[in-house]
């Protein structure tokens, strides 16, 4: 029987996610599942790069494990495990960090960006790539499913990877990226120019997977669009950034193409577009919640998901270090 290939993605256990979280990241997970082994990692070590109360990491952990089971993610298909639970993490980590560039890692926007938002200069930001480098290539990964701002830090694995390979032969697998084509950056509300991040100080400019319905007609009721006269529904990322982020956002939950809502809403009033919108996402959103509290509640059952995770994770991830000792001559 053909093995199957191995889809690795992680996500940090920062606050509530955001249906950009959703969209560009966890949708694609679920869907992943049908075909590959899947390996997803909550990134609690990448957290504290910018935790401000280190002390809610486990809860923090639970809750974003729970909103993945209530995504779909099912732990008997796919591994999924708290990345501090699994050392060889870190291991790795050091060992990547001899063979990364310090230029390579100035260069890093989510760096630059991280470290002016959160005022702070840490180390561990500036390392943040080579921990992630570390956390798919540990695993022999194919696949990575992952949003757009992520592109620059898995372009680094790629060369870390091959900078490796070229030394030490073929261990690592050089991961492909996967991303959506339309929603690998799901924008804030009030300025679509950036991307809608958690980590948001103004709630009104995220949508966020617990919002609930009145939020929700609150926060897309005040979505910016444009002023164009008549109004055009139509995907338009230069001249109609609000609009085309709204697409994005409709499509990827009612599962319709661009295209298709286009032609729908061709003629309508942006109220009207808007009052689908809250409709559709509500709708979406009433589901979702009621499926991460049945979860959330009962902790007995979130901590044995990553106490298996982890065992599994674990096993997979000696076999690979391992090897990479065992070339480095460490033992
Ligand atoms: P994090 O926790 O910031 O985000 C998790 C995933 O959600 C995607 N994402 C978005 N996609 C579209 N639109 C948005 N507005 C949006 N916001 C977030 C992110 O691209 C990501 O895929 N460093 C990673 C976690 C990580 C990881 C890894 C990812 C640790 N190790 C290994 C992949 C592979 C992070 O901070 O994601």
């Amino acid at each position: 029987m053909l093995q199957k290939l191995t889809v690795f993605s992680g996500i940090q256990p920062t606050g509530n996610l955001t249906i950009g979280n959703y969209i560009g990241a966890l949708s694609q997970w679920v869907m992943l599942q049908k075909q590959y082994l899947c390996i997803y990692c909550i990134a609690d070590l990448h957290s504290l790069t910018v935790m401000k109360n280190v002390q809610n990491v486990n809860q923090n952990i639970l809750d974003t494990l729970s909103m993945l089971l209530a995504c779909g993610i099912n732990p008997e298909k796919s591994i999924i495990f708290a990345q501090s639970n699994v050392p060889q993490h870190t291991q790795l980590n050091w060992i990547l960090n001899c063979f990364a560039k310090f230029g390579e890692l100035s260069r890093m926007t989510q760096f630059k960006e991280k470290s002016h938002c959160n005022n702070t200069n840490v180390v561990a930001l500036f390392n943040y790539p080579i921990l992630m480098a570390a956390d798919i290539l540990l695993y022999g990964t194919h696949k990575v499913p992952v949003g757009k701002d992520q592109i620059q830090h898995l372009e680094l694995t790629r060369t870390l990877a091959k900078r490796f390979n070229n030394i030490y032969g073929n261990v690592f697998i050089v991961p492909e990226i996967i991303i959506r084509h339309h929603g690998s950056c799901i924008m804030s509300l009030s300025n679509p120019t950036k991307k809608m991040s958690k980590s948001d100080i103004n709630i009104n400019n995220i949508i966020s997977l617990l919002d609930n319905n009145k939020s929700i007609i609150y926060k897309i009721q005040h979505a910016i669009t444009d002023s164009d006269t008549p109004p055009l529904i139509k995907y338009d990322l230069i001249n109609k950034p609000g609009i085309s982020n709204l697409l994005n956002i409709l499509s990827n939950i009612t599962n319709t193409s661009i295209l298709k809502l286009e032609k729908e809403f061709d003629g309508q009033t942006y109220h009207y577009f808007k009052e689908y919108i809250i409709e559709h996402l509500n709708y979406f959103l009433n589901k979702l919640r009621e499926k991460y509290y049945f979860y959330r509640q009962d902790e007995n059952y979130l901590n044995n998901i990553l106490l298996y995770g982890s065992e599994k994770a674990k096993a997979k991830a000696s076999v690979l270090l391992n090897k990479i000792y065992h070339k480095l001559g460490l033992q």
